[in-house]
């Protein structure tokens, strides 16, 4: 679907956003392996969240929708069934990489498949440990989906010291080590988003600047009985919009602020950003409130690569933010990104390209020498069916002199279905 954004003069109103992919993910797979019901209220109806849900019901779990909410009854860590058929993870790779820590754990043989996108991702960085743990895979290439997993052998609890700060390989492990007698360690060193072990209430301490998680079948798996906040990442789509937009100003209602996540809040501060967040509160675990943004003038920043994993989803709508800002900026130490629904960092350059754009693309990130009065003519994106590179566009496109378009635009639904309605509500030309 090719979709038409016009020029925006404004950018006012009051938006609830989807709920966090992330944490509706884990909701679903966590509840799967809790013995009980949970009641998740405000999972995302999103299309990667729907995937998960469709596979934890496949190996068990029994979903009943009701007034917005699930009520899930999972099997417990012993009562996981084999599935009869491929569990389909569609574009996600929290579906595949967490699914196979649990089938790992739990000695269950199964087929893993994905779409196009997520068949081309590479699965070694989950392979290598969960073989280490036991497991048999078969992998295309020995890397890509589709993956069948299978452990005859007895599961071998470990130490593991993450190779990468990901969240989904971190969570990955601990799944597996959930099934354990004795308890898996992972060791972090930089922090990534911490669902996991915020969710499942895991032992973690950190030994000289370093988080030592813990994970074993002494762990009982609670309750997933909470309300699922506002995605952050999708906020950022708006957080960028506006800052960037003359006549802005937009409230996001209960977005989830999560530290591990919000990097973008202390990026965009940085710039200058007139942010506020009101109405601080926590949903179950994990920490949300309102966010109001309006109208700024941006300067450059160069990201601390460190603060590169809490803000890995951002980052192309970061991009966008440095287009319209004054002075250079830095994107470095970002090479994660070649590896997400699409390469971001090329799918980025291609946008900023399109737009007629001074920037450099690097291997790990882009530096971009931005302008607060920087416009463009029209432009046609693509967005490599990349949900965040399809919104990321979208705003982009706001700043525009003339329409323009984006191919593939349904994309957007696999985190945010409602984002084009959502963009009409607020976006006056
Ligand atoms: C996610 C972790 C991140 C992120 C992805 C969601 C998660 O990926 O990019 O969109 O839910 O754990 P990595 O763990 O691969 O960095």
């Amino acid at each position: 679907m090719i979709k038409t954004v016009q020029p925006a003069n404004s950018l006012i109103g009051e938006l609830h956003l989807p709920p966090d992919k992330s944490i509706s993910q884990r909701a679903a797979i966590f509840s799967l392996l809790h013995d009980g019901v949970s009641v998740v209220k405000n999972y995302s109806p999103a299309q990667d969240p729907q995937s998960t849900l469709s596979c934890v019901q496949q190996l068990g779990a029994e979903v009943e929708k009701a007034d917005g909410q699930l009520k899930i009854k999972g099997t417990g860590r012993d009562g996981l069934k084999k599935p009869v058929k491929d569990l389909d993870c569609g574009n996600s790779g929290t579906a595949m990489r967490l699914l196979s820590g649990v089938l790992t754990g739990a000695g269950i043989s199964a087929k893993l498949i994905g779409d196009p996108s997520l068949s081309a991702r590479t699965m070694k960085r989950i392979i290598d440990p969960m073989e280490a743990m036991g497991a048999h895979i078969l992998a295309r290439n020995s890397q890509y989906a589709p993956l069948f997993i299978n452990r005859i052998d007895a599961l071998k609890p470990m130490k593991y010291e993450l190779p990468i700060p990901s969240a989904q390989l971190k969570s990955c492990v601990l799944l597996a080590g959930l099934f354990g007698d004795e308890p898996t360690q992972v060791i972090e060193i930089l922090p990534s988003r911490d669902h996991t072990e915020r969710l499942l209430n895991l032992d973690q301490k950190m030994v000289q600047h370093r988080k030592i998680i813990s994970a074993s079948r002494e762990d009982v798996i609670p309750e997933q009985s909470y309300t699922i906040p506002g995605d952050f990442s999708a906020a950022a789509f708006w957080l960028v919009a506006a800052a960037i937009q003359e006549k802005a100003e937009l409230v996001l209602k209960n977005i989830g602020l999560n530290p591990t996540r919000n990097a973008l809040l202390d990026i965009l501060k940085d710039m200058g950003a007139d942010i506020a967040i009101e109405n601080e509160h926590n949903e179950g675990a994990e920490p949300a409130g309102d966010i109001v943004v309006r109208q700024s003038s941006l300067k450059a920043l160069d990201i601390d690569p460190k603060m590169i994993p809490n803000c890995i989803d951002e980052l192309p709508i970061i991009a966008v933010a440095m287009l319209f800002a004054e002075g250079s900026s830095v994107i470095a130490g970002a090479e994660e990104l070649r590896h997400k629904e699409t390469d971001r960092i090329m799918a980025m350059a291609k946008m900023l390209k399109a737009v007629g754009a001074d920037f450099e693309e690097k291997e790990d990130g882009l530096i971009i020498h931005g302008n607060p009065d920087f416009t463009f003519e029209q432009a046609t994106f693509e967005s490599f069916h990349d949900h965040r590179i399809a919104m990321s566009a979208a705003v982009l496109s706001l700043k525009s002199r003339k329409e323009c378009k984006i191919r593939d635009a349904e994309s957007a639904a696999v985190s945010y279905p409602g984002f084009w309605e959502d963009l009409g509500l607020v976006a006056k030309g």
